[in-house]
Formats: C-alpha cells, structure tokens, sequence
C-alpha cells in the first residue's frame, strides 16, 4: 500500500466580477439580503467572449497545480474531473482537460457529485495511488454556473449563490506513510435527489414533453433547489462526515489546524466552526469573494489557504463538503 500526497495546487477564476449590486439590476434583491443570508457579496462569471468554459478553466488551474507540482504533463496516468456544468452533455470535460494539456492518450474519468465532486475525486486519486497502479493523478473541479441560471426574480434563491470557476489538484505518489490522505469519507442519500437539481431537459424529459408539461410558461430548465432542506441536511451532514474522518484517525477537533468547508454559504460554514470550537484562523472561507463554485469550491479555497501560507507541513487539513445528490463527503489529510 501507498499512500498520496497533493503535491500542486492551482486555481483560476474568470475575471469579470458581477456584485451582489449588478444582480440588483436584472432580478427583485438586495446586498442586503445576499450578505445576511449567505455572506456573498460578489462572483466571478464568465463573460461572453473570454474563451473561458468549464474545460477551458480547468485547464487553467490545472496547468498552475502541475508547474508547482514540478510534475511533466507526460507522467500523468489519470485524470479526474468534476464538474455539473459539463462543457457538452458527452464527452466529459476529462477527455477535454487531456486535449487542452498536450496528452496524446492518457486515462480520463468524470465525477458527478456536485458540491462533493472534488472530494469524491481526490478519493478517487487516492484509490488508484494507494494500490500502486498510478502514481499521479491530475484532480479538477470546475464549474461554468452562470451559462444555466434564471437570471430573472423566478430564479434569484438560487441564482445569486452560485459563481463560475476552477480548481485543481496533483496527487502523486507519498513516500512517508504518516504524511498524505489519511483517509476519505464518502456518502449518498438518494431519496433527496430532487431537491436539489435540474431534472431536464434530459433523456428522461426532453425538450418536446417539457413544452407539454408547461404550455403558458417557459421551459423549466433551470436548477431547482428546496433551499431550507438543503440547509438542515448540510449541517448535520457535514458534522458527522467530520467527526467519521477524526475518528477513523484517532483525531480530534482539537487537532485541526486547518478546516477547508465546501462553501455552499458563510452561515453553514459559522455553524459548523461554532460546533467544533474553531477559531478564525483554523477555518478558510472565500465565498463572499466567488460564491458557491461547487466542485471548484474547495480546490479553489485550498489553494488560496496554502497560497497564504495557512497550510504547512505536518498540518492537519480537512475537506468536507455537501450538495446535491445529496452527497457528502471528507478528507482527512496530514499536510506533506
Ligand atoms: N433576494 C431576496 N429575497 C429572496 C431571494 C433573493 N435572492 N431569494 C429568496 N428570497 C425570498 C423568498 O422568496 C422568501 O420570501 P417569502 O418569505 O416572501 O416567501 C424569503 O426570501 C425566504 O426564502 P427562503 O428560501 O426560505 O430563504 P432561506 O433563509 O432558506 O435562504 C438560501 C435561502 C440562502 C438558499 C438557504 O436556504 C441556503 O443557503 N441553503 C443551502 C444552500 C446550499 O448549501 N446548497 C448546497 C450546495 S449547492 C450544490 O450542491 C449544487
């Protein structure tokens, strides 16, 4: 057995900044109410005309996490991407990410779960590298969410949460057996399916039945989220995913140096810190500068935390995270 280790981190975020005011103009909302209920005051969306996709921003991080990595795009034996913004509905945006790097062939598997899709991911990475069948694997969460919103008043307790962008990872292969992915941690409960999703148009529902189904108004393919639900499952769901990783490594909350939540809303995020009595400096949030960027989400706060320098050596970091599915998941890591 193996054991991995992240050894580059990267990230990218389209440029254009669209605050909580700009949304004030197209939809029935306010700072106010943005900021009280979810702690966001801006994101970042692409702009028509940037050349940015969610493979194309994937890419961008992607190619950051391997210059620090020092790892050759040739070495690669995986990829693995995460994303529910799919660039087409197939291929993935694996094949695209290899494409985009200069691969000539190389393994590419896509991820769909949403808020955990980077943290099902990097399991994912970790399965392959403890076995020993690869020793490094290129993780990605990336999103393109303002491509599918309403941005009308119909659509703006959803709308207003969620921003565009990427994060990546390099897994590689860790020779010291106390340091890397200690664990991870993984779940689903279907039942709640759709609670949180975009149901069509699909191959279940396509375009033709969906006019059917609505003949006065207009298609309904934009996300649906039950937001209340979501908000009791994710804090209960979090705080158990937590307390398995810890306890499957014999840790504490005491032990955490660093605390890396999905950031699905600043509330979550305060009620999780409360429960387990972290303080500040032992918890990292971004999502009043990007929103929620859910599969990016995490990578992009990881790599903002260690670009500060709030992620080093001998750390203890975990990853949680929670959406749609539902799904959740943890990643308990000792910092390489
Ligand atoms: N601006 C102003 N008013 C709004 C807005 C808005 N953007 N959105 C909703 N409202 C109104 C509603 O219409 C409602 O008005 P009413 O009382 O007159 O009917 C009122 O505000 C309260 O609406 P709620 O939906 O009950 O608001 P809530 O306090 O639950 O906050 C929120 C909504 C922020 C979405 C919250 O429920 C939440 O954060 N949920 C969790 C989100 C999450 O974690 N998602 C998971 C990850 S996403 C993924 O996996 C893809």
């Amino acid at each position: 057995m193996y054991q991995s280790k992240i050894a580059g981190l990267g990230k990218y975020v389209p440029e254009n900044i669209v605050t909580n005011e700009d949304l004030t103009k197209v939809m029935d909302t306010s700072d106010e109410w943005i900021q009280e209920r979810t702690g966001i005051k801006e994101r970042r969306h692409i702009k028509k005309g940037d050349g940015n996709t969610t493979a194309v921003m994937g890419y961008k991080a992607a190619k950051t996490a391997l210059e620090r990595a020092g790892i050759d795009k040739n070495d690669i034996d995986l990829i693995v991407f995460a994303t529910l913004s799919p660039d087409y509905y197939f291929p993935g945006c694996g094949v695209q990410i290899q494409e985009l790097l200069g691969i000539g062939t190389c393994p590419a598997l896509d991820v769909r779960n949403q808020c955990s899709g980077f943290v099902y991911g990097l399991s994912v990475a970790d399965q392959f590298i403890k076995t020993g069948m690869y020793k490094n694997v290129l993780v990605i969460g990336s999103e393109n969410h303002s491509g599918g919103l309403d941005f009308s008043t119909r659509g703006r307790n959803v709308t207003v949460i969620f921003g565009d962008g990427a994060g990546a990872a390099l897994l590689t292969r860790c020779e010291e057996t106390d340091k890397g992915i200690l664990s991870t941690h993984l779940h689903s409960e279907g039942k709640f399916a759709e609670e949180l999703s975009l149901i069509g148009p699909s191959t279940n529902k396509w375009v033709p039945e969906l006019i059917e189904e609505n003949p006065q108004e207009d298609i309904p393919y934009y996300p649906y989220m039950n937001g209340q639900l979501v908000f009791k499952n994710a804090v209960v769901r979090f705080s158990e995913v937590i307390m398995e990783g810890l306890n499957h490594n014999k840790l504490t909350p005491n032990d955490i140096n660093m605390f890396i939540p999905h950031q699905a809303n600043l509330r979550i995020s305060q009620f999780i810190q409360k429960k387990f009595k972290l303080d500040d400096s032992q918890v990292y949030n971004n999502i009043q500068r990007y929103g929620n960027t859910t599969a990016a989400s995490i990578p992009i706060a990881l790599t903002e935390a260690w670009e500060e320098g709030k992620v080093k050596s001998g750390d203890l970091v975990v990853l949680a995270a929670f959406g749609s599915g539902f799904t959740w998941a943890s990643a308990i890591i000792r910092w390489a």
